[in-house]
């Protein structure tokens, strides 16, 4: 049993000490390594590993071609002004050969799972000799796995699965107690940019999670459109997590005078304090007007835009 450690009783700084002192000790004077995606769990979870181990945490950031527009240069532009080097690992081909053919929800999360801890990472701790892995699991992410709800694709212990016998390597999970909102407290307090701790979440199997059906690079690219102009236009808002979902059904629809057999979009714009219970945000028509136009115009082949208006349960907040 996790023991949570609500925001409010959060002591940013203490907590950040008994982290740091924790993964010095567990190290020792060895290396560890971690996998930095962007987002606020693992920005948070790179900054405690460097102040605990300096040079001795490897930070890598894996290219698996399902993160959002510009994310690998911004990712690591962002940590080189904070003194954190990030390597930028391209394993594009390995992500989309696995995920060939798969439609099922479960499947893709497992093929995910399988080639980040076991192919490219299992690989990258073997080269770097690190016996330990840090990485930002969160109680919200535990909670949903052993409810059964999703699998998070970081999550093994609470599955009865042993990382050293299953990947060989040991995970350190330092945020396991808290939950987002506390992630953010101790982003800020370890120094994180505010476009980082407040950065709406991001899931783990990244757009994977956002296309319905097989993911292939150009599925991929149409979600990744749709994706960074729903956040252009939605960053104003004060909602908890804004999104575009790909869905597999086409619809007829015209395009210069003719019929097409078009794509549809599904924009997700969520309230929300912990993304354990969510409600879509209400917004103006005008804003859905815009999102609808500007979609159509970037995002070729879509001919339907639709906004999500069921709440979590019994909805998720992402659609895989
Ligand atoms: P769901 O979709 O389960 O998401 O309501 C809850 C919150 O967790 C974020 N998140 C993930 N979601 N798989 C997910 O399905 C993951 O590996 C993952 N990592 C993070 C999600 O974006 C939402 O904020």
């Amino acid at each position: 049993m996790i023991s949570e450690i609500t925001a409010q009783q959060l002591n940013p700084e203490s907590f950040i000490r008994e982290k740091v002192e924790e993964i010095r000790s567990v190290v020792a004077d060895g290396i560890a390594i971690n996998a930095l995606s962007g987002g606020v769990d693992s920005s948070t979870v790179t900054m405690l590993g460097h102040r605990a181990l300096g040079e001795r945490l490897r930070t890598v950031f894996i290219e698996n071609g399902l993160m959002r527009e510009g994310e690998p240069e911004r990712v690591r532009g962002l940590f080189e002004k904070l003194g954190v080097a990030v390597e930028v690992v391209d394993a594009r081909k390995e992500f989309f050969a696995a995920l060939k053919g798969i439609t099922d929800p479960e499947e893709k999360r497992e093929a995910i799972t399988r080639t980040f801890y076991k192919k490219v990472f299992g690989r990258l701790v073997k080269e770097s000799k690190a016996k330990h892995l840090l990485q930002g699991t969160i109680l919200t992410d535990v909670d949903e796995t052993v409810a059964g709800i999703k699998r998070q694709h970081n999550v093994f212990e609470q599955l009865g699965i042993d990382p050293q016998e299953a990947f060989g390597y040991r995970i350190i999970e330092p945020l396991i107690q808290i939950r987002k909102d506390g992630v953010r407290i101790v982003g800020k307090a370890l120094g994180l940019p505010s476009e980082l701790f407040e950065r709406i979440p991001f899931p783990g199997p990244a757009l994977s999670a956002r296309v319905i059906g097989e993911v292939t690079p150009e599925r991929i690219e149409t979600v990744r459109k749709a994706t960074s102009v729903v956040e252009r236009l939605l960053s104003g808002t004060k909602a908890f997590q804004y999104l575009a979902i790909l869905h597999q059904d086409r619809v007829t629809g015209m395009r210069d005078g003719k019929r097409d057999f078009g794509q549809q979009i599904e924009i997700r714009c969520w309230d929300s304090l912990d993304a354990r219970i969510a409600t879509p945000t209400r917004l103006s028509f005008e804003t859905l007007d815009t999102l609808a136009d500007e979609i159509i115009k970037k995002v070729p082949g879509v001919v339907s835009v639709t906004y999500n208006i069921a709440t979590k349960p019994p909805s998720t907040i992402e659609a895989v």
